[in-house]
């Protein structure tokens, strides 16, 4: 019992005595006791009742609300983006990363040493026009094509929902077979989603389509993950940031895109947020881990990005 409560059941408990006929006696006295305690108890378990309801009541709401932003945050990606994630994400060196910047700075033609100094490691986006230069994917990715490399390596797909659907009008796109195996009628309207190969087959398949990007020196290591990101949807991946702590290479092999950089919170005073349209053959270097990014797909084509990470 607290000090306050002690001194209010005194208080009652002499009140009460003097009430009492001057004969009433120790029993009575011990009674008028046993009653004003009882009377305590249930009083203060009024107050904690009301206090428990709102703590059962409160982490309720809380855990709603982190479950909507959750599925709301690209799994990517999206990592996705949960709350402990982003208060433990590594504050950015803002000066390096993007300070002074209006716009994403475009190479055509760089060199690894350069790209080493400049742009591998510092957060510092990079578009590079005809970066994918030889590469046989611009004449052979399709949505068929695509789909019926993966059917040659049905491991590819996975237990379980190993796709990130990052198009919010198409949630019914469970499984990485279910968006490579649409019908007609649903490929005419809108889509976008983005998946990571961890197939040895599809891999060892795609590199006959695609490079090491050129400017990757060898001191770059360059792990043999790839990234697809498909869909005609306008609206394409919305605003998040990932948590893969590695920067990323994104090629355009089909399709316009726009990309949309935000820069983090601790960095919003000194940087700007940033917007670049790439064409096919131009591939942007940007740390997702660092920049929010949202991507649009532009004049209704056809966008296939194959990415990969480097560290
Ligand atoms: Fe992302």
């Amino acid at each position: 019992m607290s000090g306050s409560n002690t001194e209010a059941f005194c208080s009652e408990v002499e009140q009460l005595l003097a009430s009492l006929p001057k004969d009433g006696g120790l029993i009575c006295q011990a009674a008028a006791r046993q009653m004003l305690a009882e009377k305590l108890v249930r009083k203060q378990r009024n107050l904690q009742m009301p206090i428990g309801v709102w703590t059962v009541l409160a982490l309720l709401t809380a855990g709603l609300l982190a479950r909507a932003a959750y599925r709301s945050s690209s799994p990517t990606c999206l990592l996705s983006g949960t709350w402990l994630q982003e208060i433990a994400r590594q504050p950015s060196n803002c000066s390096s990363m993007c300070a002074g910047l209006t716009s994403v700075p475009v190479e055509t033609d760089i060199s690894p040493e350069r790209f080493l100094q400049l742009y591998a490691y510092t957060g510092r986006p990079l578009l590079v026009r005809n970066g994918t230069r030889g590469w046989r994917a611009h004449q052979h990715f399709s949505y068929e094509f695509i789909r019926d490399l993966h059917d040659r390596h049905p491991s590819a797909y996975g237990h379980g929902p190993n796709i990130k659907v990052i198009d919010p009008f198409n949630v019914e796109l469970a499984t990485l077979h279910d968006a490579l195996h649409m019908s007609e009628e649903r490929r005419r309207r809108p889509f976008y989603f983005g998946w990571k190969n961890l197939n040895r087959g599809v891999c060892l398949e795609l590199m006959n389509y695609h490079e090491r990007p050129y400017y990757l020196g060898p001191e770059i290591e360059h792990p043999a993950a790839d990234w697809f990101y498909i869909g005609s949807a306008s609206r394409a991946a919305l605003l998040h940031i990932d948590f893969f702590y590695r920067p990323s290479w994104q090629a355009q092999i089909a399709g316009r895109k726009r990309w949309i950089l935000q820069p983090p919170v601790e960095c919003e005073s000194v940087c700007s947020p940033l917007q670049v349209d790439i064409e096919p053959g131009d591939i942007l270097n940007v740390d997702p881990n660092q920049w929010y990014h949202a991507t649009y797909v532009l004049n209704e084509t056809f966008s296939i990005t194959l990415g990969s990470e480097f560290m």
